[in-house]
């Protein structure tokens, strides 16, 4: 019997999803769930036939340069793949693939949760309770702004916008967008949802607006000192995509000078431990550590997801999500 290929699995799945792994390929486990060094990843890879990497590996050109030629597959754990650089493995002919689809409910409800906390102060408000701040309560106290009613705008309008627009609606909110292609009308009528050509003609529609986008060179700092500007005064700005879209300075002055009235951000740039200081100290930010996706469903549908496609790839067949 052929021996079955082998796959570097560069951080700690849930059980079901190794389980399956073992069941059909080698598996070169993590499971102390240590973070590698480019030269570790270089190294393991050396022993694999392809990796199932995370948005926690980076994968720069450099990095996949090094990759030995025994490397067919990059399959990656994530949605996003900005984290690796797309066009260095095409040139080595690399194999790339992504987890779409299976982590849109749960990074939606990171997003009402984010549009929440930033409106309604939750951070505020769980640091008075949690540190016996909470002396008082009057009408005054802890004022924040109620989001029902109000308009709901989208930049980036696939599928995690879209089920985000969906939940939004839920909250009996107005919804506009902006998408390189309009959405088809069987889908932009159940949102009763607004299309806007450009992010210009969009943001003045915004009392939230919440970013869906994934992190290219074009979206970079799409969110800068010109297009918060043309926000509403007091809007509430909400990110689950990729920090790269904001440009950091321009959000902190805008939260500072009360054009944004609050963010609810749950990526950054510099994440995990460089992301911009003032994040951790304005009132009026709403923070949470990159968990969009983070539900046991969820990541075992990823794993499945990312397993689906190195079947496929090994099976000599083209893989559902290959973006590279
Ligand atoms: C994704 O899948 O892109 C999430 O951000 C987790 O990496």
């Amino acid at each position: 019997m052929a021996e079955k290929p082998v796959i570097f699995v560069t951080r700690k799945l849930p059980a079901p999803v190794e389980a399956r792994i073992a069941r059909d390929y080698e598996g070169i486990f993590n499971p102390d769930d240590r973070l590698y060094t480019a030269d570790e990843l270089v190294e393991i890879s050396a022993k694999a036939d392809a990796m199932m990497p995370c948005h926690s590996e980076q994968l720069t050109a450099e990095v996949i340069a090094r990759l030995p030629d025994c490397i067919k597959a990059i399959a990656n754990f994530s949605v996003g793949y900005d984290h690796v650089d797309v066009a260095a493995a095409k040139e080595r002919g690399i194999i790339v693939t992504n987890t779409p689809d299976v982590l849109s409910d749960a990074t939606a409800e990171i997003a009402m949760l984010c549009m929440l906390g930033a409106a309604r102060r939750a951070g505020e408000g769980v640091g008075l309770v949690r540190e016996a701040g909470w002396q008082d309560w009057s009408p005054a106290f802890m004022v924040g702004h109620q989001v029902t009613g109000k308009r709901f705008g989208v930049i980036g309008m696939g599928r995690v916008g879209q089920v985000a627009a969906k939940r939004a609606r839920g909250f009996d909110m107005d919804i506009h967008y902006t998408k390189r292609t309009r959405l088809d009308a069987s889908i932009e009528s159940p949102l009763a949802a607004t299309y806007h050509e450009t992010i210009e003609d969009l943001l003045p529609q915004c009392d939230v607006l919440s970013l869906h986008c994934p992190a290219t060179p074009e979206t970079k700092g799409l969110l800068n000192e010109a297009r918060l500007a043309l926000l509403p005064e007091g809007a509430i700005v909400v990110n689950t995509a990729r920090g790269a879209l904001i440009d950091d300075d321009a959000l902190v002055a805008a939260l500072k000078s009360g054009q944004v009235a609050a963010a609810g951000l749950d990526v950054f740039n510099g994440e995990p431990r460089d992301i911009h200081p003032e994040y951790r100290s304005l009132p009026n930010v709403f923070a949470l550590p990159h968990i969009g996706s983070a539900t046991r469903d969820t990541r075992i549908a990823m794993g499945y997801r990312a397993l689906d496609n190195l079947d496929a790839i090994f099976a000599g067949k083209e893989p559902g999500d290959r973006v590279a």
